[in-house]
């Protein structure tokens, strides 16, 4: 049992003997906290603060009445008034800045007590009081998410003692805005939500082959045509081209202002914005606006999720002198307009066919002595690099960067598993990992079959089970980690959330929670209750983690078994081979199965005792058989 689950269990048994009677939840007070990313030491102790229209919030400096207004605004809807904010201190919620620096909260960490007639946050910084507060949100009743009054809820907050910091400064998600875009209003919400698990980063991928979705004043093109491409659903990759005289009716993009005001939301909620502008590769909405910075000048058109890769050209002419002007001109605007030290310049799967064939870039080699398109890919970002220093800012890329010769001050995001994340490191560059395998929430987190279509697996599991620190490296270079939501499969802002919610908040628990206190059965406990606040917040999640995983076996008797197992525990699974669906009295799941002469399907589906939870899962018998790793 988790220390301190075991430590809660005396403590709710003592809550039971000193007679302050059984909690229930439909009652609107919560029975055990359950709080996501798990702090680092909680105790809790026998009875409430009820927060009631006379509880004031108070601050004791002018720089929390944000916070306290923050605070009002998450609770307001719900309640259905405002509490009163005050600078003075008296028994209610007080927000307070610490006169003098506790070296054990550091920046960002936090102390909470609730007592049964006070509360009080407390930390070395705004930011603390930040995460204190979101702490205490969690502590509140799930009805609190929601945006219109619950009547008869008795407001309750258990009384406890947190202290709380984070393990990782760096706790990032990223949003891919280029493959479908998402309204400033969508990408407001998604901020708030990570920010909601102490997150703090968010990676902006603004630029990419299907889409440039900021304004450039200096170069308007960009969004006049990079931002629009011909309207088009269906299987990404396998869709058709733009028809010649097609309107290009999809797409969008951010102006200034937007951008402002997003970074300004951002900014209150403690995330820093980190931009993305994908060069030299992924650049097609690029060169289609002006076609002067590619090799070939020959694209036209958007690309809309047609196949093209190695045929179309995508990358900027780096031969080309323009090509490094415009990007002063682009990275001077994108300095002004956010306040992060970092931009990340992409750097990611560049196709060099078409600089082989370039006269320009092949005089460019020629005349800097690159050896080969690598060194001309390091040379780019390189010279980048100035760019970006010259403009009081640092550079981050994608780990491809490292090949050919790494920029000297570039911070590398290690997406290709953590190997070149550690060669970085052991170079003495600050590293974010984020591999595929643990952190890419554009890939399937649960049996396919009943998944929207998309590629490769990382499990909820896969995700809480990530360890950002590899052995052997100086752990004070791995700045954190970052999950990934590339959007190609993902066009709209619901499907973003199914994608992104519960892994994000396995995630979130890695990057902030101390190893220690991480505890798989704990955490999908913790989830489940977190379900159930998504709920009344009109927040979607994935309910994967409750699907059957079908995973076919090599077998002597009988050439291959079906093995049926969960990814949580309690689950019974349910089975049937003769085309009726499965219900919690066909025949329970044991050992793996052998498949019954002539069954042409199996159908699956979980229960927890007697309430079905899983999706129902069929499959076809001879498609399992190909699931079957391939025999050496
Ligand atoms: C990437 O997934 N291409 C960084
Ligand atoms: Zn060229």
């Amino acid at each position: 049992m988790c220390k301190l689950r075991f430590v809660f269990y005396l403590l709710m048994v003592s809550v039971i003997f000193t007679g302050c009677g059984k909690l229930s939840q439909t009652e609107g007070e919560i029975t055990e906290l359950a709080i996501i990313p798990q702090p680092e030491t909680m105790t809790l102790s026998a009875g409430n603060f009820t927060v009631k229209k006379r509880t004031v919030i108070c601050y004791n400096s002018k720089e929390l009445l944000p916070l306290a207004n923050f605070l009002n605004s998450k609770i307001s809807g719900a309640l259905g008034f405002k509490l009163k904010t005050a600078t003075s201190s008296r028994n209610g919620i007080n927000l307070n800045l610490r006169k003098e620096w506790d070296e054990s909260l550091g920046d960002e960490g936090y102390k909470l007590t609730v007592l049964y007639n006070n509360i009080v946050v407390e930390a070395n910084s705004a930011n603390g009081i930040f995460y204190g507060i979101q702490t205490l949100l969690q502590m509140l009743p799930p009805q609190i998410k929601s945006k219109t009054i619950q009547p008869n809820i008795k407001w309750n907050i258990p009384c406890a003692e947190i202290t709380d910091k984070p393990r990782f400064a760096w706790r990032g998600l990223m949003l891919d805005v280029s493959r479908h875009f998402f309204t400033k209003e969508e990408v407001k919400a998604y901020i708030d939500q990570l920010a909601e698990y102490k997150m703090n980063v968010f990676h902006w991928h603004l630029t990419d082959d299907q889409g440039w979705r900021i304004e450039i004043k200096s170069l308007p093109k960009l969004t006049e045509k990079g931002a629009w491409r011909a309207r088009r659903v269906g299987d990404w990759w396998s869709r058709e081209p733009r028809r010649k005289g097609e309107p290009v009716t999809y797409g969008g993009f951010y102006t200034h202002n937007d951008i402002k005001e997003v970074v300004q939301y951002a900014k209150e909620r403690f995330v820093e914005i980190v931009p993305e502008i994908d060069v030299p590769g992924h650049s097609m909405a690029t060169i289609v606006a002006y076609p002067e910075i590619s090799c070939t000048h020959t694209v036209k058109d958007i690309n809309v999720g047609n196949k093209f890769y190695t045929i179309d050209e995508n990358s900027l002419c780096v031969g080309n002198d323009t090509t490094f002007e415009y990007l002063d001109k682009i990275f001077t605007e994108i300095a002004e307009l956010f306040p992060s030290k970092y931009i990340h310049i992409g750097g990611d799967e560049c196709y060099k066919g078409f600089w082989k064939k370039c006269p320009k870039c092949k005089k460019r080699m020629h005349d800097e002595h690159l050896k080969n398109t690598k060194e001309l890919q390091s040379y780019f970002v390189k010279r980048l690099e100035k760019i970006l220093q010259s403009k009081n800012k640092k550079l981050i890329g994608w780990d491809e960067i490292l090949e050919g010769g790494l920029a000297p001050d570039a911070t590398v995001m290690s997406w290709r598993g953590m190997k070149n994340g550690i060669k970085a490191a052991k170079a003495g560059h600050n590293v974010i990992m984020t591999p595929t395998s643990n952190c890419y929430l554009d890939l399937y987190q649960g049996e396919p079959s009943v998944e929207p279509q998309t590629y490769s697996m990382c499990r909820l599991s896969n995700s809480y089970n990530f360890e950002p620190v590899p052995e052997g490296v100086d752990k004070k270079l791995i700045l954190g980690g970052q999950g990934n939501l590339w959007s190609e499969a993902v066009p709209n802002f619901w499907h973003a959330q199914y994608m992104t919610w519960p892994r994000g908040w396995a995630l979130a628990e890695v990057f902030w929670s101390t190893k220690e206190n991480k505890n798989w059965d704990d955490f999908i406990h913790r989830v489940e209750t977190h379900f159930i606040r998504a709920d009344y917040a009109g927040i979607n999640y994935a309910r994967s983690m409750y699907n059957a995983i079908i995973t076919p076996v090599y077998s002597n008797e009988s050439g291959f078994k079906i093995k049926l197992s969960t990814e949580i525990k309690d689950l019974d699974i349910y089975y049937t081979f003769d085309n009726t669906n499965p219900y919690n009295s066909s025949p329970r799941y044991e050992n793996p199965l052998s498949v019954p002469l002539n069954a042409t399907r199996i159908k699956i589906i979980t229960y927890r005792g007697d309430k079905r939870v899983g999706k129902q899962i069929t499959l076809r018998i001879d498609e399992l058989k190909k699931r079957l790793p391939k025999r050496s």
